[in-house]
């Protein structure tokens, strides 16, 4: 698929990078050729395309959306008329001060991504674990597969995430539509908590058993 990436820091390129090599064709959004940030990102992976955020909006079927939640919106305005139609994977979280919710546990971070881009599939993934574990999702110990739980309004954007969720290795678990955003927000605040407060390792993950 041809895929863009807004935002390709700690979370944004490891999945852009395993993406690129499973054969994908992953575009990195960029104003900057002179961004450091992008070196090193071409460093690790020679084969990134690179163009305008319009550019590789346009061009892509699937875009994701990996920045600071503050940036969020300047980030989306800049290719506003570019993403009309296009699946948003959202991998942005709001997080406030001392790790508590940053919106105040009312409106989930994606459905105000949602607002901000209202003909965008939106589908939220890829946020309910720390970076550490988008870098290497493998555990050999066990015979289950990390879950990645995902949240989305349109069946068929969350069909095609859900395919990348499980090319990347995860076991897809989709958890309904995008009001669940905020459950997933809470998720992702427990296991920062338990890991950047906590001292619980990173390498830590969900499964889902089922009977
Ligand atoms: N870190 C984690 O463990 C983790 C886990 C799950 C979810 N998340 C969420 O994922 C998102 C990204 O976190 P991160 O840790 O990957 O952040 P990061 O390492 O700081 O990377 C942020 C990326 O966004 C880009 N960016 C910043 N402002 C932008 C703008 N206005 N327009 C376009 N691109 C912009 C940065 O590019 P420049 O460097 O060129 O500015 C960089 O590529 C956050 O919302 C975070 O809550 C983080």
């Amino acid at each position: 698929m041809k895929i863009a990436f807004i935002g390709y820091g700690q979370v944004g390129f490891p999945l852009a990078d395993h993406l690129q090599r499973l054969g994908h064709e992953v575009t990195l959004a960029n104003n900057d050729p002179q961004s450091e940030r992008l070196k090193q990102a071409l460093i690790k992976n020679a084969h990134f395309k690179v163009a305008t955020p319009k550019e590789a909006v346009k061009s892509a079927e699937v875009v994701f959306l990996a920045t600071p939640f503050q940036a969020n919106e300047v980030a989306l305005q800049a290719v506003a008329e570019e993403i009309q139609g296009k699946i948003l994977v959202d991998c942005t979280n709001p997080v406030g001060p001392n790790f508590s919710h940053g919106l105040n546990n009312v409106q989930s971070g994606s459905e105000m991504v949602q607002k901000l881009v209202p003909t965008t599939q939106v589908v939220k993934a890829f946020t309910i674990y720390g970076f550490e574990n988008f870098e290497n999702n493998v555990y050999p110990s066990y015979n289950v597969k990390p879950a990645m739980m995902y949240c989305g309004q349109d069946a068929a954007a969350k069909k095609v995430v859900g395919d990348l969720i499980t090319q990347l290795g995860w076991e897809p678990l989709d958890v309904g539509g995008l009001e669940q955003a905020l459950h997933l927000e809470h998720m992702t605040l427990l296991w920062i908590r338990m890991v950047r407060t906590n001292g619980n390792s990173p390498n830590t993950v969900w499964a889902m058993l089922k009977r």
